[in-house]
């Protein structure tokens, strides 16, 4: 038994880490695109696993394994070569394709000793890796508009301890939605509709163009909430370092509107915006982390939670695998 698996057996919360370290295949934001300048390597943890981020010399983001082929050292703590990543331990270089180009007591590269490659999207703000060699299914987005529909940013929600699909079964939580955040939303009329990485439904009670799309189990993107007028979409997106643990980050946006002398005001929402996103966290926070979520079969569900159960079925059949290492 792992030391993982012992601390699956050890805590419900975790039934969605595989006893073999796999876990949900989604497209994770790794970081915002403002932290990885030109020349930086970046290290992140990573589905209980480490990655590094930098961008090559044409200033795309390339996300690999962090872990050395030759006897493991952290790259991330190496430096930038000539557009390469060079391991601090014995100076070993790797190409954007994740090949060693260079090991110094040779003078030449070695094909046959790489790191893995994760397929990469520079979007929203965000760098996002996905967990597999090959990704599938609908890119995390907003709700019936583009870019260019929108002015937008994307925020640092901080962190919590929790897993980041706990976190987002609260949008389809509806008794939670009135008792926590006091909100009038119910899950009649709701018309969810899953397919095999999103989950979609109608806010019954918000603005007639209300809705709410999960993307795999960590980007929730929701449009036309109350207490706002009409217009508005956001999206938390969450990594998953480690278990029991998540990072946020937020894509807000707000219509772009017709007359510049609007933008002030439009900017104002997005203020207001990451407020009530940090408040409805804040709100959820002690609950949230300091729960044993009971799921399928150990929870006792009612007819009330109708979304709870229709998620919680989507995740069972959510792919999942371990990360590139
Ligand atoms: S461990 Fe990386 S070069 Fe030796
Ligand atoms: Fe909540």
């Amino acid at each position: 038994m792992t030391a993982l698996a012992k601390t699956i057996g050890e805590n419900v919360n975790l039934r969605y880490w595989g006893e073999d370290g796999s876990y949900f295949q989604a497209w994770y934001p790794i970081c915002l695109s403002e932290q990885l300048p030109e020349g930086k390597i970046l290290g992140v943890d990573f589905l209980n696993s480490r990655v590094i981020a930098y961008r090559d010399k044409d200033g795309k983001a390339i996300v690999q394994s962090a872990w050395c082929p030759h006897l493991g050292a952290d790259i991330s703590f190496g430096e930038m070569v000539e557009g390469e990543v060079r391991c601090p331990y014995h100076h070993w270089r790797f190409n954007a394709a994740g090949v060693c180009s260079h090991i110094p007591v040779l003078g030449r590269g070695m094909n046959n000793a790489t790191i893995k490659n994760y397929p990469v999207a520079e979007r929203w703000g965000l760098i996002w890796a996905f967990n597999g060699k090959e990704p599938f299914g609908e890119f995390p987005t907003l709700i019936g508009v583009t870019e260019e529909d929108v002015i937008w940013r994307t925020t640092d929600l901080g962190t919590m301890n929790v897993e980041s699909w706990i976190l987002n079964t609260n949008a389809v939580d509806f008794q939670h939605l009135k008792a926590v955040h006091n909100w009038p939303h119910s899950e009649d009329g709701c018309n969810f509709k899953v397919d095999e990485t999103t989950l979609a439904f109608d806010f019954a009670l918000a603005h007639p163009t209300g809705a709410g799309k999960l993307f795999y189990q960590n980007s929730f993107s929701m449009r036309d909430l109350q207490p706002f007028p009409p217009g508005h979409f956001v999206m938390p997106t969450m990594l998953s370092p480690r278990p029991n643990f998540q990072q946020s980050y937020c894509v807000l946006a707000v219509l772009k509107p017709k007359d510049a002398a609007d933008l002030p005001a439009a900017h104002k929402r997005l203020d207001e915006l990451d407020a009530f996103l940090r408040n409805l966290n804040r709100e959820d926070e002690r609950v949230v982390e300091s729960m044993r979520f009971r799921t399928r079969g150990d929870a006792k569900l009612i007819k009330s939670d109708r979304g709870l159960s229709i998620m919680l079925d989507f995740l069972d059949k959510l792919p999942r695998a371990r990360p590139l290492d």
